[in-house]
């Protein structure tokens, strides 16, 4: 019997598989973050595919912290009542889960759609904005300087994931993931590289996780209690010859999320500097994740060039990480995890409309829904 499709427990989550869709953004919202018809056929695809769960895109907790002019966003009830309205429609179609991934870019925000490759809109241009971040150091040289949040500015982004997390839980997503990885605002703050601060959100290790521990606890306290939260951070900066955020930086704060009541850390890595030195290959995270995997008793998942059945088994099977993130590989393929099935002599439940479709030879792949 294989892991991948075995049931695992995300808190109060169970998931029928360890396999998790990991957030991809869509550039596809309105320009005042609401949802359309592309992230209803893209749900409604995500929903059909089989997997244990799905988190939805980086979904903006104030209109500033938008990666682009076409994120979605949840900071405010009219974008609530049309993920609402989404979410059940696509509850029609299977049960499996969906959680948001909330987020902040932070100095990051404010860029066109990556395939206009223009990169990042300045403040005075058409659908551009002033970004802000922990000091005032651009992403890019040429990115125009961010502008660092003062601490009631601060206060204000944390109280902002909080609305946005009740706004989540009352549109019907089960499951909430924090954006602290790739270089968005909060990783901004947790990385030296980002941070020069001088007041209590920078400086020491505590001091500079310490925006990332608020933002979690805000949350915690503006869901029901036992409602999952989880967070997804980057393991390094890929920046080793320099002081910056490492994997020892990551243990730490998967450490105090675990305390605070993380779900799971999902581990991904880098987006925070433009000169990172990353290694890139198949299975290239995982090592980061195994480490966290030693530190923490809390599932782990692991993300990044994972295309292939054998491959995320091997994973498991190894003990590297408890559940497997695959983001362009569902894109590729919405079917993946029906060939995983297929290929480790598992069933898998799907909606009865395709329960004909089951391949010759095959008859045992498809169960209904239970
Ligand atoms: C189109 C696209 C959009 C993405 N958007 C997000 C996002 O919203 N939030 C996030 O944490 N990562 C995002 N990512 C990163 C993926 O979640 C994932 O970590 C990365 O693609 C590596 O996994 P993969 O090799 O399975 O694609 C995005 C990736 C792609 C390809």
């Amino acid at each position: 019997m294989s892991l991948l499709f075995q049931p695992i427990q995300f808190g109060s989550l169970t998931l029928n598989n360890k396999i998790v869709i990991a957030p991809m953004c869509q550039y596809s919202a309105t320009e005042v973050g609401e949802v359309t018809y592309w992230h209803e056929q893209q749900w409604a695809n995500y929903a059909l595919s089989g997997a244990g769960l799905c988190i939805v895109e980086a979904t903006a907790v104030q209109a500033q912290g938008r990666i682009s002019y076409t994120d979605v966003g949840l900071w405010n009830d009219t974008q609530r009542d049309q993920i609402k309205a989404l979410l059940a429609k696509v509850r029609t179609l299977s049960p499996m889960p969906f959680a948001v991934q909330l987020a902040h870019a932070g100095r990051k925000a404010s860029t066109d759609k990556p395939w206009e490759g223009k990169g990042q809109i300045a403040p005075n241009e058409a659908l551009g904005w002033q970004t802000v971040s922990a000091s005032e150091i651009a992403f890019n040289p040429t990115d125009h300087v961010p502008h660092a949040l003062s601490k009631a500015e601060i206060q204000k982004v944390i109280a902002d994931f909080a609305s946005a997390a009740k706004r989540a839980v009352d549109a019907g997503f089960q499951l909430i993931e924090i954006h602290g990885a790739h270089g968005y605002l909060l990783h901004q703050f947790m990385s030296p590289l980002s941070n020069h601060r001088e007041d209590e959100y920078g400086g020491s290790f505590e001091n500079r996780i310490r925006l990332t521990l608020e933002v979690f606890q805000a949350i915690k306290h503006a869901v029901p209690e036992d409602y999952p939260v989880g967070i997804r951070i980057s393991a390094t900066d890929w920046m080793d010859h320099q002081d910056a955020w490492n994997l020892e930086s990551s243990v730490g704060l998967a450490k105090a999320l675990e305390q605070l009541g993380a779900v799971y850390i999902h581990v991904s890595s880098g987006g925070l500097h433009v000169q990172q030195d990353i290694k890139i290959g198949a299975n290239y995270q995982v090592p980061f994740a195994k480490v966290i995997k030693e530190n923490v008793n809390v599932p782990v998942i692991t993300v990044g060039l994972i295309t292939e059945v054998e491959q995320a088994e091997q994973i498991l099977q190894e003990g590297e990480a408890d559940a497997i993130g695959l983001a362009r590989a569902m894109l590729y393929d919405p079917r993946w995890p029906w060939h995983a099935a297929a290929q480790l002599g598992e069933n898998i439940a799907i909606a009865p409309q395709y329960l004909r479709c089951q391949p010759h030879g095959l008859k045992a792949l498809f169960k209904a829904y239970t």
